[in-house]
């Protein structure tokens, strides 16, 4: 009988991360030929997760540009893809999560006759425009694919009320789990040139409160309050800020313009996975719109408050180790205080179990696919 063909495909850093259990999981299988195609929608922040997992793609599409627009991304992932699939013949794609190369990836392969399988299915905040535009290429994606692996029965729950047979839904957990314990575990023993930087910049006796942002609708006043909000609470000299600062120019120029030179705040480049799981650890809370972190960030048991409006992760609000907060900077402020003030809070909300998952989604998936999950 010949090999099942898989094929992954995606783009981003998040993506990567949460690709790369599953990918070093069917690698080491003889029963199936594995390969993986990146679209590079990221460049550097892609290239960060792949060396760190050791993942050599067998197709590179290579179509990032500087400041790039949702269309012309979309068309040349899509062109890009017919040649790969044309040269793969893949059985089936992995797609993940919600980004453009999900939901074109998993459009490519529908018109080229591929099956789609789709990891993280089922996220929902049901607002088309909040995420932008990640909630409505979800539902996309959730259309297309013939296989939907969701992180929690909310998430399958959601598949269901859009009509999704019952019997392609499995609840697996979310496969950052897998990734985020892989890292742990290497951090016993690792250091490099970044994490020895971060020891002798940061001051431990300060309380360290770790930030990233990027969503797309947070984009210019968005970002202008969340950094006038970070600016106000860096004037509290018992705490030091620390923002690995996307490479998106519509990040990049309002966070340095705002908070440049100002006291307590360490801006820099956006960390290699280990370095980042690193300061999550030292960090006193996390001040983030990012999905996976709010994710991650309950199992080192450190608070998010979550600058965004909604969020398709309301487990983690639900078990309270996340609050959304908005772009307001009087209520971002505030939030902060709160956590910074009230110990008794603080401890509350930092000891909830996760409710992503417990690091075995990737054995799961791969079992669902040897049929040895029924
Ligand atoms: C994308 C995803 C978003 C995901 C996020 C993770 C879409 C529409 N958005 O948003 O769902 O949460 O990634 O970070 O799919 N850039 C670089 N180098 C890099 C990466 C980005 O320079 O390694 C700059 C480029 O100028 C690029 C811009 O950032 O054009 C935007 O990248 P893009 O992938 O289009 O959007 P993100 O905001 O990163
Ligand atoms: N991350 C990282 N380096 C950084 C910031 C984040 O490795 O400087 C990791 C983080 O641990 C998480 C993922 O990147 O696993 C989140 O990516 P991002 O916030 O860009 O995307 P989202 O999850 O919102 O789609």
């Amino acid at each position: 009988m010949s090999k099942k063909k898989y094929l992954f495909v995606f783009g981003t850093r998040p993506e990567a991360i949460k690709m790369a259990p599953v990918i070093r999981l069917f690698k080491n299988q003889p029963q199936f030929d594995t390969q993986v195609c990146v679209t590079a929608q990221h460049r550097e922040m892609l290239d960060q997760v792949l060396d760190f997992f050791g993942i050599k793609p067998d197709f590179d599409l290579d179509v990032m540009k500087k400041g790039q627009g949702l269309v012309s991304l979309s068309s040349a992932i899509l062109d890009g893809l017919k040649e790969v699939f044309q040269q793969a013949k893949p059985d089936a794609i992995f797609v993940q999560g919600d980004t453009t190369t999900s939901t074109i990836g998993a459009l490519a392969a529908f018109y080229s006759g591929i099956k789609v399988y789709h990891i993280e299915a089922g996220l929902r905040t049901l607002n088309r425009f909040s995420p932008y535009p990640e909630e409505v290429n979800r539902q996309v994606t959730a259309r297309l694919a013939d296989l939907h692996f969701a992180p929690t029965i909310t998430a399958k729950n959601n598949l269901l009320d859009e009509g999704i047979e019952p019997d392609k839904i499995w609840v697996t957990g979310n496969t950052v789990i897998d990734a985020l314990l892989s890292g742990i575990e290497l951090l016993e023993d690792y250091s490099s040139p970044e994490i020895e930087q971060l020891t002798s910049s940061l001051n431990p006796s300060k309380k360290l409160i770790l930030v990233t942002g990027h969503r797309r609708e947070s984009f210019g006043d968005g970002f202008k309050k969340i950094c006038i909000a970070l600016k106000k609470i860096a004037q509290r000299s018992d705490l030091q800020i620390v923002y690995p600062v996307h490479l998106n120019p519509k990040v990049q120029e309002p966070v340095y313009s705002i908070l440049g030179d100002v006291e307590n705040v360490l801006l820099m480049e956006p960390l290699g996975y280990p370095e980042f799981i690193w300061l999550m650890q030292h960090s006193y809370l996390v001040l983030t719109d990012s999905g996976g972190i709010q994710e991650e960030a309950p199992s080192l048991g450190k608070p998010v408050l979550v600058m965004r409006d909604h969020t398709e992760r309301m487990e983690a609000i639900e078990a309270g180790t996340a609050e959304l907060v908005g772009t307001n900077p009087s209520l971002i402020t505030q939030s902060v205080e709160r956590l910074l003030n009230n110990e008794a809070l603080y401890r509350e909300r930092s000891a909830k179990k996760n409710p992503f998952g417990d690091g075995k989604a990737s054995m799961q998936i791969l079992e669902i696919l040897t049929g040895k999950k029924v």
